[in-house]
């Protein structure tokens, strides 16, 4: 076992009609007025929004609403929520959405503590994020995982770049986990959803075996419960089984445990990042089109990792070449079966020219000046090679 540091502040509240606490806890943070920040609408639609703020009001906690966050969430509407909330005097920032409206709340609370900071400088380490507001989430889709972790994500449109921020600043406070409330989400959000669950492990899994066992152990449960739950929330959106076993996988799976004892990963994230900041797909679906090619261009380097991998995950049998193919084809199957697209071409962004590829090569290695993935060093033409790969 190899040594690490874990510290996991979020205390999570799981369970059918958990959004009713959300009065109280935010009371116990001693805060008087929220921001209520949401997405583009289905909290609302769906009534949530509506009875999340009865229960503050039950508890007099004031509040102010800011909707709007977007899919790829844009540092503009960010930067303008924190202007927004120091202009009502908010003292507590609460998220109810998914991923864009955490890490947009998430963005909220670092400007309000740092009054005339500019979002962007701590995204970019300009300069160093020290203190923030008090925020906590009520969650609606499991996926990006962000209710617990350290990371937060935002695009600069202006800039043409999506880039993730991670600090221990980043955990929330508290997790309020309803599975029912996951129950409208479109089918193809749903399947996003595993997409990004899955990747959140895959990527902590692939790392030269450093025998950390249990964290292996915990990584290929994760993923096995991630696959069958994820077929049964397909196939029937208000199985509660099916729909929490994955929102709880959603929060594991990004919250460091599946990758504890050993270095991360994450190159595909930054490929589709790059993707996401380009053509505005949705973040599951960047990731599914370029994974296959990926392992296609890595595998080599550590057969018997993704050999270990198809047995553990998908029941393959053997320990050599063909067994790491398989693996990686049954993955790229399984991403197929639940209507993601498993390249370029699938994923709707058109035929892109070698110049576009680089392009984007380019923004998934900051210019060329870092080195990706673990099991083989990418630099920007290796990251190339994959994009074209993937093109389909
Ligand atoms: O905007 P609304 O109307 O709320 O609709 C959303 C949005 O259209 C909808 N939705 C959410 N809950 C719903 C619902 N529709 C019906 N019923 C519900 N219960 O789903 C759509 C997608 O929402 P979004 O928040 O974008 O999804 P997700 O949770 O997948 O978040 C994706 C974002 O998180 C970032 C991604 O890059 C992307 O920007 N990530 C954040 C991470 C983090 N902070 O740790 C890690 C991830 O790797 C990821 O990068
Ligand atoms: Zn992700």
């Amino acid at each position: 076992m190899q040594g690490f540091e874990m510290c996991l502040p979020t205390k999570v509240i799981f369970g059918k009609g958990t959004e009713s606490r959300v009065g109280r806890e935010i009371k116990e943070y001693g805060a008087k007025k929220a921001l209520v920040v949401y997405g583009k609408g289905s909290a609302a639609a769906s009534g949530l929004l509506g009875r999340v703020e009865g229960f503050l009001e039950k508890e007099g906690i004031a509040f102010a609403e800011w909707g709007g966050a977007q899919p790829n969430p844009q540092l503009d509407h960010a930067q303008a929520g924190v202007e927004f909330a120091l202009s009502k005097e908010a003292d507590f920032i609460l998220a109810v959405g998914g991923g864009s409206v955490i890490d947009t709340a998430k963005a909220i609370a670092h400007g309000m503590a740092n009054p005339g900071a500019r979002l962007w400088d701590f995204w970019t380490k300009k300069v160093p994020l020290e203190k923030t507001a008090p925020f906590g989430v009520i969650l609606t889709i499991p996926a990006a995982g962000s209710e617990m972790s350290d990371s937060a994500v935002l695009t600069n449109r202006e800039k043409g770049k999506k880039m993730g921020l991670s600090t221990p600043l980043n955990r929330p406070l508290f997790a309020i986990m309803d599975p029912e409330l996951a129950y409208t989400l479109p089918k193809y959000q749903i399947a996003c959803g595993i997409a990004d669950i899955m990747m959140h492990t895959l990527e902590r899994y692939f790392i030269p075996d450093q025998k950390n066992r249990m964290t292996d152990e915990i990584a290929e449960g994760l993923l096995r419960t991630a696959v069958a739950s994820g077929r049964g929330a397909l196939l029937d959106p208000c199985d509660y089984d099916a729909m929490s076993e994955l929102m709880w996988c959603g929060s594991l799976s990004h919250n460091g445990i599946t990758g504890l004892g050993r270095k991360k990963d994450f190159s595909v994230h930054k490929l589709g990042h790059a993707l996401g900041a380009r053509f505005d797909c949705a973040h599951g679906a960047s990731l599914t089109a370029v994974w296959g090619s990926w392992a296609e261009y890595v595998y080599r380097n550590d057969v018997p990792r993704f050999a270990h991998y198809g047995r553990s995950v998908w029941g393959i049998e053997g320990d050599g070449e063909e067994a790491a193919r398989l693996a990686i084809a049954r993955t790229v199957g399984y991403f197929r079966e639940i209507g993601m697209p498993t390249s370029l071409k699938e994923l709707g962004v058109g035929e892109l020219s070698d110049g576009v590829l680089r392009e984007l090569a380019m923004d998934a290695t900051q210019n060329g000046s870092v080195e990706l993935s673990v099991i083989r060093r990418l630099n920007a033409d290796d990251v190339y090679q994959i994009f074209a790969l993937a093109r389909g």
